[in-house]
């Protein structure tokens, strides 16, 4: 019979139904999240499956999963998968890098103009039925016209944001692990700084980097501490790089003047202090969610998996896998 392939969430059914002529395609019909028993389940059996961020897949998911030689991620980061156990196991995984860049660009900066103008402070004003008279002086935000943005973490993503900085006559500041090739740098006219000044110098620090062992709490208690109590810090990446705690704390004692947040420590629960604060504008992980990158991204999960299996725009050589060696050292492809 045909593989099997499994899909863990709701997506685009006219998008999914790419699959269907090669596959035999399961998709979930709601959006929960699977305990880890649940998920082995699912995958075992099944020879693709197409996962979101809430499904935490390593070597006890794909123990009987004999079967499985794909997970693509419906996301860009990967931190839900344990992709040295997925490799050990002979599993390829892919990603959705690149197709959502510009939308969460474009989020970052709206987050960051919003909370600057105080937009949710004010918008909650308004729809409490505070608003009898307006007051000159009332609601005064701050100006990003000269200030610095930092971008910590210089990938794609980074590198969208800064090249809108021009527009809004922001000079921008970045730390990565490595300064990007001159040519990249003058692209997106940024200079590269090390962690420390980038902290002490930002008046706008984004966070665009990949969650892993290295970078939980990159921004903790002792980097809050150095930035500026005037500064405002910016995270789409990933809960769990921020200490929430230590940023509730900043935040309630004006050690810093505001934040805008995407992600959380262990989302979808917010952290208390946070909520209570009118100097935070928080959102329930959203930055890619525009019609046509959710669209983008179902499209290249779907991509890697036909590619994988030899068939589709990218026959045998899916565009987005994340650990290639797993494909070099497979056998051929036999599916009945
Ligand atoms: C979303 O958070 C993603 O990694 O794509
Ligand atoms: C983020 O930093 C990316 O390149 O995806």
């Amino acid at each position: 019979g045909k593989p099997r392939v499994w899909v863990s969430r709701p997506t685009f059914p006219d998008i999914v139904a790419r699959l269907e002529p090669h596959f035999e395609v399961t998709a979930e019909p709601d959006e929960r999240k699977f305990s880890p028993t649940e998920l082995a389940a699912r995958l075992s059996g099944q020879d693709a499956v197409i996962v979101g961020l809430k499904d935490h897949v390593g070597a006890a998911e794909v123990a009987d999963a004999t079967r499985l030689r794909i997970v693509a991620n419906l996301a860009v980061g990967y931190d839900n998968l344990d992709l040295d156990a997925l490799s050990a196991a002979g599993i390829a995984v892919s990603n959705t890098a690149d197709v959502l860049n510009e939308s969460v660009a474009d989020y970052a900066w709206a987050m960051m103009l919003g909370v600057a103008r105080r937009m949710n402070a004010a918008e909650r004003w308004l729809r409490a039925g505070h608003w009898h008279a307006t007051e000159f002086k009332g609601w005064l935000g701050m100006d990003v016209r000269g200030r610095t943005l930092g971008i910590l973490g210089m990938g794609r993503i980074g590198q969208a944001i800064a090249r809108r900085a021009g527009g809004f006559g922001m000079a921008v500041l970045y730390h990565n692990r490595s300064p990007l090739p001159e040519a990249e740098e003058r692209a997106c006219n940024a200079r590269y700084v090390d962690k420390q000044q980038l902290l002490r110098e930002s008046d706008f620090l984004m966070l665009v980097l990949p969650l892993t062992a290295q970078t939980r709490h990159a921004i903790g208690a002792p980097e809050l501490a150095q930035m500026k109590p005037t500064a405002v810090l910016v995270n789409v990446a990933r809960g769990g790089i921020v200490d929430d705690a230590a940023l509730a704390a900043a935040l309630r004692e004006q050690r810093l003047a505001a934040a805008a947040l995407d992600v959380f420590e262990g989302e979808p629960a917010v952290h208390p202090g946070l909520l209570e604060l009118d100097n935070v504008l928080l959102s329930p992980h959203i930055a890619s969610a525009s019609h046509e990158t959710r669209r983008a991204m179902t499209a290249l999960a779907v991509d890697n998996v036909l590619a994988l299996f030899g068939h589709g725009p990218h026959a045998g050589r899916p565009p987005n896998i994340l650990n290639p060696h797993v494909l070099a050292s497979a056998g051929p492809a036999i599916h009945p």
